[in-house]
């Protein structure tokens, strides 16, 4: 068997990793900035690509403060090869993680080509100059909506016939196709799948967590703008779902599990018997209700929200909860952190913002 970096004891692995950088594009954006951090903890040099379209300034000064200088920070588009290339030149490029993409799922219903051309580019020009550097080892951010509404809850990574709602949910079942069709191709390319669930929280020190530009579309951003007045009223979506009590039903995932989820995989990626090509779920296993998130809200924040009860939201899954056994079997990766710790680090996320 190879050796790993787990061969060695825990400052010789540290030091090999650092020599280890990782190209992180997306790493600006909000899960992105929360895996360098993660990544930088566990040794790793990350480099971040980012063109800044959906993040800000903002998030590279929390960056700068939470990992004690300014990260490498590359503005350039992934479509953009020749950039790229510049990038991968400096050389021992260990591997890659994918975030940058466009991820708004009503905006991909008005704006398909916006959605196709941005993720399915990104990653085609991203693969096509890791080949060329010899680098082959991908972690890509995909996301439960590829499962659409699942027959079976916990759905679990077998769930056969995935029907996303949207062209955004499209793109990530494509981009997972065209990364399995790469590892056929090339027996020395690894890649993991990795499936989110629905991200929220923030970095507990309140240096970095999610900037939505305009209107949030998320409800957990929505209830925290709401509490701080930013906005009227939450509007919940459909109280008439068959779900335990109307609303609908999502796996919450604080950010920073998530974030420590890509460092396991990238590590998995090194063992001589890690999968090839394989999807993961990236959930806490639990679902929770929106009336579950406006009242752990609540107390979270100390008083009541204003809301109110709308129609049915269009594309929306009544109902949808991982099953992360094999994220723990095979990345020994498990949630940590449940709704509330998540709600309560959102809330300080956003008093800061406000600050
Ligand atoms: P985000 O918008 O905060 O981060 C994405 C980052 O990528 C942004 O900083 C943006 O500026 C950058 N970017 C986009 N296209 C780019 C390009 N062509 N070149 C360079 N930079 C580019 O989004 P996020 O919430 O951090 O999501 C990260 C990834 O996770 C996305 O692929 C998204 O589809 C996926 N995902 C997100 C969620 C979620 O609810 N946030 C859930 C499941 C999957
Ligand atoms: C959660 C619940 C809404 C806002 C999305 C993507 C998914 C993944 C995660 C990227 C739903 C309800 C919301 C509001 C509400 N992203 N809601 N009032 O739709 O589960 O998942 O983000 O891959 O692909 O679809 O997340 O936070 O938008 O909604 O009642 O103002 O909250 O109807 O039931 P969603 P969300």
């Amino acid at each position: 068997m190879p050796w790993t970096h787990r061969s060695f004891g825990d400052a010789t692995a540290s030091i090999l990793r650092r020599m280890r950088k990782v190209i992180v594009t997306g790493g600006a954006g909000y899960i992105g900035s929360h895996t360098v951090v993660e990544l930088a903890a566990a040794g790793y040099t990350p480099i971040l690509v980012d063109d800044l379209r959906n993040s800000q300034e903002r998030a590279v000064e929390g960056l700068t403060t939470l990992l004690g200088r300014a990260p490498e920070l590359h503005r350039i588009d992934c479509a953009d090869q020749a950039a790229l290339e510049r990038v991968f030149a400096q050389g021992r490029i260990d591997g890659v993680i994918h975030f940058a993409a466009e991820k708004a799922v009503g905006e991909s219903v008005a704006e398909p080509l916006k959605y196709y051309t941005n993720n399915i580019g990104s990653l085609t020009s991203l693969l096509a100059v890791m080949e060329r550097h010899g680098v082959r080892k991908l972690v890509f951010s995909s996301s439960c909506t590829v499962y659409g509404q699942p027959e079976k809850l916990p759905v679990d990574e077998n769930a056969p016939d995935h029907h996303p709602t949207s062209p955004y949910g499209f793109t990530k079942v494509v981009c997972e196709q065209l990364l399995r069709d790469v590892c056929v191709a090339d027996p020395a390319f690894r890649a993991a799948l990795l499936r989110y669930f629905n991200p929220i929280g923030a970095h507990p020190s309140a240096h970095i967590g999610e900037l939505p530009l305009g209107v949030p579309n998320n409800l957990v951003p929505f209830v925290m703008q709401t509490a701080a007045g930013l906005r009227d009223q939450l509007v919940v979506h459909g109280d008439d779902y068959h779900t335990p009590d109307g609303s609908c039903v999502r796996d919450y995932i604080h950010v920073v599990d998530l974030a420590q989820a890509h460092v396991k995989a990238l590590a998995m990626l090194d063992e001589a018997n890690a999968p090839q090509c394989d999807a993961f779920n990236l959930g806490t296993g639990h679902g929770h209700s929106v009336m579950e998130v406006v009242r752990t809200s609540e107390e979270v924040i100390g008083r009541k929200l204003p809301y109110t009860i709308g129609p049915r939201r269009a594309g929306d899954v009544a109902s949808v909860y991982a099953d992360a056994t094999k994220a723990h079997e095979v990345l020994g990766w498990i949630a940590q952190l449940g709704l509330r710790e998540s709600l309560e680090d959102a809330w300080r996320w956003q008093q800061r913002l406000e600050s």
